[in-house]
């Protein structure tokens, strides 16, 4: 009798899937953690050509670079065909918490930039409403005047380097979940926050959920 997936064999199912979106030529922003990590390997293995990569984080570049995959740093393309990345978690209209892995400010950029933006995602990731604290970067220029202002509910992570960008990583764990679009605005309102890690609907095309051996697709923009 075969075991039934884990979680680790649905990000990479859904991975799979969202690899074979990618044809030769194409510019194509590459996303962050343990769900991407299956992307790049499948990505490998399809041997398309003139493909032009960006990555959003070091261990995304390193990965890549390692399996053939060429990345260039983001300064010169101006879109992106396709992004593909994970999620923390994705509530049924398609907003997104993002930044587990503290990479949420290059993600949002990078998504922002493509055409078409692809979520993949294993089973554990879609909830009815949020429950994750939402991932902050903050400047570092007047770091503490800006902890000062946003309080209690948000917390530096401890033992968490500074971003490629020189942000912290920092946590809000405040009330507002229920209303991710006021939250957010709340949050970059402060104009110490480089990042918040609310990603809107308007940003995803679509999600590709995998629940056991299936892959659900679902279209958000
Ligand atoms: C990185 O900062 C995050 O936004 C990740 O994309 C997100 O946490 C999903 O990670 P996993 O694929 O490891 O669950």
């Amino acid at each position: 009798m075969n075991a039934s997936p884990t979680a680790d064999d649905e990000k990479r199912l859904a991975a799979e899937a969202a690899a074979e979106l990618v044809e030769s030529g194409m510019t194509v922003g590459l996303g962050t953690g343990s769900t991407v990590a299956h992307l790049l390997p499948a990505l490998a293995r399809r041997g398309l050509t003139d493909l032009r990569c960006v990555a959003t984080s070091v261990a995304t570049e390193d990965q890549a670079r390692s399996l053939g995959i060429p990345v260039e740093d983001f300064d010169r393309l101006q879109r992106l065909d396709i992004a593909i990345d994970g999620t923390d978690e994705v509530t049924p209209d398609g907003w997104l918490i993002k930044g587990g892995g503290g990479a949420h400010l290059r993600e949002k950029i990078v998504a922002a930039a493509a055409d078409r933006f692809v979520v993949i995602a294993d089973s554990s990731k879609p909830v009815a409403t949020f429950t994750w604290p939402i991932p902050l970067e903050l400047f570092a220029f007047g770091l503490e005047s800006t902890l000062v202002r946003l309080g209690d509910a948000v917390t530096l992570r401890p033992d968490m380097p500074p971003s490629p960008d020189g942000g912290l990583i920092a946590d809000y764990r405040g009330p507002g979940r229920e209303d991710p679009a006021s939250l957010m605005v709340r949050l970059e309102g402060d104009p110490g926050v480089a990042a918040q890690g609310l990603f809107p609907p308007s940003l995803v095309s679509e999600i590709f959920v995998a629940r056991g051996n299936d892959v659900e697709r679902l279209t958000i923009g």
